[in-house]
This record gives structure tokens, C-alpha cells and sequence, in this order.
């Protein structure tokens, strides 16, 4: 999972919707957390945060 930092325009949903995945820098501009490496029991979390994003600037690959 990672964030397309060219499209985030900080509407800070993702933060908001799961914090232990995203942090936001002091430009308002999203980044993904731990490498963007999404445990097994956040994967929820990180597809809803996608479909929340209203640039799609963030991008859940299908595998693990
Ligand atoms: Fe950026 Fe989308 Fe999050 S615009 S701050 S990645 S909700």
C-alpha cells in the first residue's frame, strides 16, 4: 500500500480512518507508515481508507 504523493491534496480522510497506517506531514501531505506493509488485520482499514480518498491517491495492492 503506499500513497501517490503527487496526487494527495491532504483531505486527511486516510489519517482520520486509520491512523496506525498513515501519518501526515506538515504540508498536509499523506505517507504510508511501516513501509507501507499493511497487517493482515488492517487490510480492511486500508481499503476503506482508499475508496475515502477523494484524489485515489491511494493505491492497496490485492496481494498480502
Ligand atoms: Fe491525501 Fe487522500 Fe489522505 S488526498 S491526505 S491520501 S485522504
Amino acid at each position: 500500500m503506499r500513497v501517490d504523493q503527487e496526487r494527495c491534496q491532504g483531505h486527511n480522510r486516510c489519517f482520520a480512518l486509520a491512523p496506525n497506517l498513515f501519518d501526515v506531514d506538515d504540508y498536509g501531505v499523506a505517507h504510508e507508515l511501516n513501509g507501507g506493509v499493511v497487517p493482515p488485520d488492517e487490510e480492511h482499514q486500508a481499503r476503506v481508507a482508499a475508496a475515502n480518498c477523494p484524489e485515489f491517491a491511494i493505491l492497496v495492492d490485492e496481494e498480502g
